[in-house]
């Protein structure tokens, strides 16, 4: 929204329908669908049109007409830049609606799914400082607001945030991040003003130059306190003298890591981390668990909904005494030992070998003798002579990345045929084109939505399923 004029086509009192698979609000004009970013359903709008083709057009609200009902205020000063939690203008019973509904078309149109009991979605009982890590990165062109560009405001292009939708160069510096408990906020305060008073340079994403690269908090359920800091040169003058102060200053920091990331990307989990302080890992603690959680491995960022979805995982499983079970895509271990406890064994398979390595020292510290873990790729490792040398499974988790399963995992688990699959998804879409393939050979028995992320439009999905009788 703005009120200068606009380059662009400009629509006038468009009402907002629904929301599409990304999070945009739908529109229809003429029969062309719109998908419009930064309203919510029933809103009417004057939109700027972005992108108009001849089957669809992409276009962001430029003027509000009239408020929908299902708005709320959006409680933080960073709302409509950062790309983090875009629905905090949508009333959280709205939000579950359209998370259901998300889930609902991608099983009917990608699916074609036609069998199965719907669930009420599970809601997260936390609705702000739900996460337990979040990763910030350091820039030198920082996201510049219309303040920032006054004839008098002070030149400081620095900034520690998250990237701005779409624009993977620009930064937005972030004051408060509701996502995060203390002292996530206070940490990343510290870092920036520490870096700025002793000259640090922050990394500059297009050339890639620079000290300051990532900033990652990870806090946990035990009141561990884990922090990265990933570094692109090595420099260990500057970076121990600012890892000591923040140790200093934050005593409750339990594991302070250093990672040299010299790559062009800013992936990290293939790189080896230095504990600088404290232990490599921090504790993660789930009924009677403990988990140990190391820098670079994967583990729920919404821990008590993270409690809801393992429980669930495990009513649907429904393991006996006797049964072998696979967990694919298993990260530190968390649902193969929460299934290992009633299970005759586990067998768990990830591609992060340091989560591997996590995994089996969670499940010796957890006295559970019953798990087996392997590292590698899964479309790599899952076929027969797996099967021959690992045991056929009874029950069969899979829980894999946003991508989905690639085929010929969905073809390894079809030759293998346990008797019920829990399919675990944060990505209803390449869950339901996965369960396309799999309907043939299992019966959709119950269906999930759970949401884990509130104030976003990302929703995962539970869906058990049992192999039809021949
Ligand atoms: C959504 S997480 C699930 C983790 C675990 N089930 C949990 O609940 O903590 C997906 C996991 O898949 C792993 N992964 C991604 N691609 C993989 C691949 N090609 N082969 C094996 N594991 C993979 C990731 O490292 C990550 O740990």
């Amino acid at each position: 929204m703005g009120s200068r004029k606009p380059r662009n086509k400009v629509i006038e009192n468009v009402l907002l329908l629904d929301i599409a698979a990304e999070g945009k609000c739908i529109a229809r004009i003429d029969e062309k669908v719109f998908f419009v970013e930064g309203g919510v359903p029933g809103d009417l709008v004057d939109i700027l049109v972005e992108k108009d083709k001849k089957s669809y057009a992409e276009a962001r609200v430029y003027r509000l007409k009239k408020a929908s009902d299902f708005r709320e205020p959006a409680f933080c000063s960073h709302f409509g830049v950062c790309g983090g939690c875009k629905w905090q203008n949508l009333n959280y019973a709205k939000q579950l609606e359209l998370k259901t509904k998300q889930v609902k078309d991608a099983m009917e149109r990608i699916g074609k799914v036609t069998e199965g009991e719907w669930f009420p979605i599970l809601a997260s009982e936390k609705k702000t400082y739900y996460r337990n890590k979040l990763e910030f990165t350091f820039s030198d062109q920082r996201w510049l607001n219309e303040a920032d560009m006054a004839p008098d405001a002070p030149k400081d292009f620095n900034g520690l945030g998250f990237h701005i939708p779409k624009r993977f160069d620009k930064i937005l510096d972030i004051d408060h991040c509701y996502l995060q408990p203390d002292p996530s906020n206070q940490i990343r305060l510290w870092v920036k003003e520490y870096a700025e008073a002793n000259s640090l340079s922050f990394f500059n994403l297009k050339q890639q130059t620079g000290l300051l690269r990532n900033l990652l908090v990870r806090n946990t359920t035990a009141n561990e306190l884990m922090v990265l800091l990933i570094v692109a040169e090595d420099k260990p003058k500057e970076t121990n003298a600012l890892l000591e102060g923040l140790q200093k200053s934050f005593p409750q920091i339990t594991s302070l890591q250093l990672i040299l990331n010299q790559k062009r990307n800013d992936a990290f989990s293939d790189l080896k981390a230095d504990t600088f302080s404290g232990k490599p890992f921090v504790i993660e603690e789930m009924e009677d668990l403990k988990f140990r959680v190391g820098p670079t491995s994967f583990y729920q960022t919404n821990a008590g909904q993270a409690l809801v979805l393992y429980q669930l995982v495990a009513k649907l499983a429904q393991v006996r005494p006797t049964d072998h079970v696979y967990d694919l895509y298993s990260g530190t271990g968390t649902i193969s030992q929460f299934l290992a406890r009633k299970a005759g064994s586990v067998v768990g398979v990830e591609y992060v070998e340091a989560a591997v390595a996590d995994a089996v020292e969670n499940a010796k510290q957890n006295k559970l003798s019953n798990t087996k873990f392997f590292a590698g790729d899964m479309a790599k490792v899952l076929n027969a002579k797996f099967v021959r040398e690992n045991g056929h499974p009874d029950v069969l988790i899979t829980d894999p990345p946003r991508a989905g399963m690639h085929p010929d995992v969905v073809a390894a688990i079809l030759e293998m045929a346990p008797e019920r699959i829990v399919y675990v998804s944060c990505n209803p879409a390449t869950q339901a084109r996965d369960l396309a393939l799999m309907k043939e050979a299992y019966q959709i028995k119950e269906i999930h939505p759970v949401d884990m992320f509130p104030h976003t439009h990302h929703v995962e999905n539970v869906v058990l399923m049992e192999k039809r009788i021949a």
